[in-house]
């Protein structure tokens, strides 16, 4: 979604400005823009439909040249479509005043009508100007001032940057259901959507909270309450570095983050097993919660939903502990049964999506107890859940969760592992499972090394328009989650079923120009899905099969069959994750795409 940065400070170059700018592109976005003071205080502005590459060759002279103060935003559209007019910032009447925003004013129309009956002129179709010429109404001198009374009139959704000609020195921002972070260092103070432009100038960071309003100038900032109190705020140590959000020599960030799996995996698990043992520090305080809750209901979007899937599967096979997994943009509309006995576990890499955090908060007012299970440290879903475990995976830039999905499954592995022998004591069963994922980094770096296989295999199948993927019991998730990755990065229309429901319908859709991926491991439902398979390669579609090592029965029926190393049947999720994720990153490549930037999507979904 949009992602917004703001720089006030000594020697500022508009070049350093975008480049901090273009840290944030893997959020999604539709078009760019950036506004800042000159040497006179004269408010200059850019906006440019398409990529922040093509805002660059716009301001090529312009790009070494330095300013005290700049706000730039990358928009994707909600209100009014994407062209140059519609892009950020949004300037007021008087030229002065420009705003750069993220989120979704819910009143701007009835705000808009005022605004025009009191004389202003809007040129724009975007919810966001209404901002620019309601702090313009308020102004009266004093920008901090003039924002907090504005915010206040706003309904919605905000995260923005505000400079004015009038006051050179200072950026004021404000929070409100979209994530804001601000920190500095000697020469400059920013403000960013996320941490990601920061790590070159700052690791330490302050996330705002809603109802939160800062006022940065160079080397320092200070923030206040909406009644104009200071608070007093502590920063947060972000460990990540600068090179892990680069390509680092990959073509593209998604294939330089499925090779990363197995030092993300190795992170996840590092020093959660002790002695063939689970141990989660963060939450010790939680044991007896976790002792006493009565039901588990799972909380996520996408990916992360799958990964919700299979720690369902895998708690409820081990266990008698009932597991219901929703995604939250349904869950957060239901009639919720969550009280003080409900534990509540929301996954989500970024810890910003909207329809996590909506159900997260719901449930908290039913007095529901939320660990979240997150990748990003300091994320509001962090912070607004009773626990956090974080699956330390490091920045994701490719807009398709990959190493986050696998540290997910990795650390709910072990989270229920974890909740189980809490409730039951450890059964010995356990130490093979712990035995077996202490080995998963080592396994997945063997598989990670047959890459080729999965493009030469993509090489055939990429110019199909459509495939189903399969699979029973724990193979079901993977099966949504290698769907989802082929329709996201190659726009096939991939769907996934339960491989015994296709003869309650989609069968009707198989014939020869309608592969199916099966997901068929050497587990006790092999038999069961090789009859499912065995129906779809009657009504001749071409199979291509995920299997068991040297499963050579699979190889009779199937077209293709790509074989993963054999492991304890409740861990193939896991080790088949990254030949889903190669196989639609490959087929993506192919057909001449851009993986890491899919149409139409947005790394963090921070709208409902
Ligand atoms: O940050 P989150 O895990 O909450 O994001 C949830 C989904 O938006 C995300 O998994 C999305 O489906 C990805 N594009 C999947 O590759």
């Amino acid at each position: 979604m949009c992602g917004i940065v703001g720089m006030v400070g000594a020697d500022v170059k508009i070049g350093e400005v975008l480049d901090a700018l273009k840290k944030l592109e893997y959020r999604g976005y539709d078009s760019a823009g950036i506004a800042y003071l000159s040497a006179h205080n004269t408010l200059n502005y850019h906006k440019k439909k398409g990529r922040i590459d093509e805002l660059l060759d716009l301001m090529q002279e312009t790009l070494k040249e330095k300013t005290q103060v700049a706000i730039a935003h990358t928009r994707w559209a909600t209100h009014g479509e994407p062209n140059d007019v519609n892009a950020h910032p949004h300037i007021d009447c008087t030229n002065k005043i420009a705003v750069v925003h993220n989120g979704i004013i819910e009143n701007y129309s009835d705000l808009r009508e005022r605004l025009i009956a009191r004389g202003h002129v809007f040129v724009s179709e975007t919810d966001t100007e209404v901002i620019a010429h309601l702090i313009e109404d308020n102004y009266r001198g004093d920008l901090l001032e003039a924002v907090r009374r504005s915010i206040v009139q706003l309904d919605g959704a905000y995260a923005v940057g505000v400079i004015h000609a009038d006051e050179p020195r200072r950026i004021v921002v404000a929070r409100k259901g979209s994530p804001l972070v601000i920190g500095k260092n000697e020469r400059v103070s920013m403000l960013a959507s996320d941490v990601t432009p920061l790590l070159s100038y700052t690791r330490n960071v302050i996330f705002l909270e809603d109802g939160e309003l800062a006022v940065l100038e160079k080397g320092r900032y200070r923030i206040f309450d909406l009644q104009g109190n200071d608070v007093v705020k502590t920063t947060v140590h972000i460990d990540w570095k600068e090179a892990d959000a680069e390509k680092g020599g990959y073509k593209h960030y998604m294939l330089k983050e499925i090779m990363e799996e197995p030092e993300a995996l190795r992170k996840a698990l590092a020093d959660r097993i002790k002695e063939d043992r689970v141990y989660f520090e963060e939450l010790e305080k939680f044991k007896k919660t976790l002792r006493e809750v009565n039901r588990i209901m799972v909380v996520a979007c996408g990916t992360s939903y799958h990964a919700g899937l299979v720690f369902k599967y895998f708690v409820e096979w081990l266990s008698d502990l009932d597991v219901e997994v929703d995604v939250a943009s349904e869950f957060r509309y239901r009639n919720l049964h969550v009280n003080e006995r409900t534990l509540i576990l929301a996954i989500s890499q970024s810890g910003e999506t909207a329809d996590t955090l909506q159900g997260v908060r719901l449930a908290k007012r039913k007095e529901g107890k939320v660990i979240a299970v997150c990748n990003v440290v300091g994320s509001t879903l962090t912070r607004e859940s009773d626990a956090a475990v974080y699956i330390r995976s490091g920045p994701e830039i490719g807009v398709a969760a990959t190493k986050t999905y696998t540290s997910q499954l990795a650390v709910l592995y072990l989270l229920g592992l974890y909740i189980i022998s809490e409730r039951y004591g450890w059964n010995k069963e356990f130490g093979e499972l712990i035995y077996q994922m202490r080995n998963m980094p080592e396994v997945i770096e063997g598989t990670l090394a047959h890459s080729n296989q999965l493009r030469e295999v993509a090489t055939r199948y990429k110019d199909y328009l459509h495939f189903m993927y399969i699979g029973r019991g724990m193979s079901v998730p993977t099966a949504m989650e290698g769907a989802l990755k082929l329709k996201e990065i190659s726009y096939i229309n991939a769907t996934a079923y339960q491989a015994g429901e296709l003869k309650h319908g989609p069968i009707a859709l198989l014939d020869e120009q309608f592969p199916v991926f099966a997901i068929i491991p050497r587990d006790r439902l092999f038999y069961k899905t090789k009859s499912n398979v065995i129906e779809a390669v009657a009504r001749n579609a071409p199979v291509i099969s995920l299997a068991t090592e040297r499963d050579e029965e699979v190889g009779e029926f199937s077209k293709d069959v790509i074989y993963v190393p054999k492991v304890n049947d409740l861990l193939y999720p896991l080790v088949m994750a990254p030949y889903i994720q190669l196989f639609a990153y490959h087929v993506s490549d192919l057909k001449g795409l851009d993986p890491d930037k899919p149409r139409n999507l947005a790394k963090s979904v921070t709208v409902e």
